[in-house]
């Protein structure tokens, strides 16, 4: 997705507006948007040309006050504008298309492998699958497309964590792209729709053969799927295969976009990026403020339980509403100055991984690879230049960059240190 500065006094007719259109997140400005929405029409209603209708929210307060509350706003009927108005057959099974008490009873035992504290021993693991899959292609001297780059990168510690098979990582990879960016013309297969179900019948297929073939045990994180005590009893086969299916998709479809978009607003914003080598202990504020700045999950709907007021607009039993985290992350009234890119930047309380009981639960192995990452790119890398056109995703749930072709001038001694460095991700597996 493009990201722009709107001019204060940008004019558009909230009526005009068009969040539902893919298009508007390759080609067109929905900063702009966004901006003009919060200040004249906070709780937004768009009817689509099939009568199909939806809110959009894009204050920050009223945004925390939907993901907040389920039990005004329900997950189980989707959350995924590409599903507006079709009950998701997820409801009630997939941790991230349920309500309390299935939600809880999936989500309790799932964070104690997926906490900070469960996955901090990887970081070895993953700083090597940063080298290898990453930035040992700044060796080659040439053009590096880092978007295409970034896309294998989570596959390679997400596709680890649960144990599936390196050969069956590139074809998940677009799989999961297929899915969220179906109209887009580099990931279709036939029309939106086709893709669409290709993309969701290959993925839910390839998880229920896996986790039939696993022989259980909780070496990763699929055989502790099928082993977990999920509040006095395990999860059955389709809920299994749901919740893989969320948490690669969850972690596919969202880092590379962070990685991709951190890295182009330090080209664009070069002091920031010359901030960070003189200090590189500003790589936890800025991998923050990346976060916020790119939004990587646009948006994330739920549907009203019952009739009720959202800053005074009446919303109906059964209405959708959509809210939209880059809108909430630029609120003017949470945060100073917030089309400043600030790699310290603090306080810094984005919703970029959601808020309330539905926050990514990828969030600490989110964070964990970027600041590796980052940490490293800031030892390697003196300067960076684009090379090309930037290109961006097709998609309006995942805000996102197709191309960004640069390249980099190392610092003293960064090519030595990532050769090594390299040497030993491919010594060590
Ligand atoms: C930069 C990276 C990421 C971003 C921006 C992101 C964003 C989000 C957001 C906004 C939500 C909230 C959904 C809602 O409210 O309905 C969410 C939930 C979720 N994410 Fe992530 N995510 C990221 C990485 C990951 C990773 C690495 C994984 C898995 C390893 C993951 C798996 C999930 C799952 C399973 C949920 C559902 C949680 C629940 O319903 O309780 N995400 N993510």
């Amino acid at each position: 997705m493009r990201i722009t500065v709107p001019a204060a006094d940008t004019v558009l007719d909230p009526d005009s507006v068009d969040l539902f259109d893919p298009a508007l997140y390759a080609t067109g400005d929905p900063h702009a948007v966004w901006h003009v929405l919060r200040a004249r029409s906070p709780v937004h209603k768009q009817t689509l040309p099939d009568g199909r209708s939806f809110w959009s929210v894009t204050r920050y307060r009223d945004v925390n006050d939907v993901l907040r509350d389920h039990t005004r706003f329900t997950s189980s009927k989707g959350t995924l504008l590409s599903i507006l108005g079709s009950p998701d057959p997820a409801g009630g099974k997939m941790m991230a298309a349920s309500d309390p008490p299935v939600h809880t009873a999936i989500r309790e035992p799932l964070m104690k492998v997926m906490s900070h504290r469960a996955l901090i021993d990887r970081q070895p693991q993953i700083r090597r699958i940063v080298h290898r899959t990453l930035l040992g292609q700044l060796l080659d001297g040439g053009v590096w497309d880092v978007a295409t780059a970034a896309a294998d990168f989570p596959m390679a510690f997400t596709g680890t964590l649960m144990g599936l098979p390196e050969r069956d990582w590139p074809r998940l990879t677009r799989l999961t792209t297929m899915a969220i960016a179906p109209t887009d013309s580099e990931f279709q297969e036939g029309s939106g729709h086709a893709t669409l179900v290709a993309a969701h019948h290959e993925l839910f297929d390839y998880f229920s053969r896996f986790v039939r073939r696993h022989r259980g045990g909780d070496d990763d994180l699929v055989g502790y799927l099928c082993a977990m005590d999920a509040n006095g009893r395990k999860l059955r086969h389709d809920e299994i295969v749901y919740n893989c299916y969320s948490l690669l998709l969850g972690a596919n479809v969202t880092t590379p976009h962070a990685i991709a978009s951190s890295v182009l607003a330090l080209i664009e914003h070069p002091a920031e990026y010359r901030r960070l080598l003189a200090d590189p202990t500003l790589v936890a504020t800025a991998v923050e403020e990346g976060l916020r700045w790119s939004s990587p999950a646009n948006h994330f709907m739920r549907y009203a339980v019952r009739d009720l007021k959202l800053h005074g607009t009446q919303i109906r039993a059964g209405d959708a509403l959509v809210t939209w985290l880059g809108s909430a992350n630029r609120d003017e009234d949470v945060f100073a100055d917030p089309y400043r890119f600030d790699v310290g930047r603090r306080p810094n309380r984005h919703v970029a991984f959601g808020f309330g009981p539905h926050y990514c639960i990828g969030a600490p192995l989110a964070k964990i690879a970027l600041n590796l990452l980052f940490e490293e790119i800031v030892r390697i890398v003196e300067h960076f230049e684009i090379a090309g056109p930037v290109e961006h995703l097709e998609s309006n749930f995942v805000a996102g960059i197709k191309r960004l072709p640069l390249t980099a001038r190392l610092r003293d001694g960064g090519e030595e240190l990532l050769r090594d460095a390299v040497q030993e991700g491919m010594s060590v597996r």
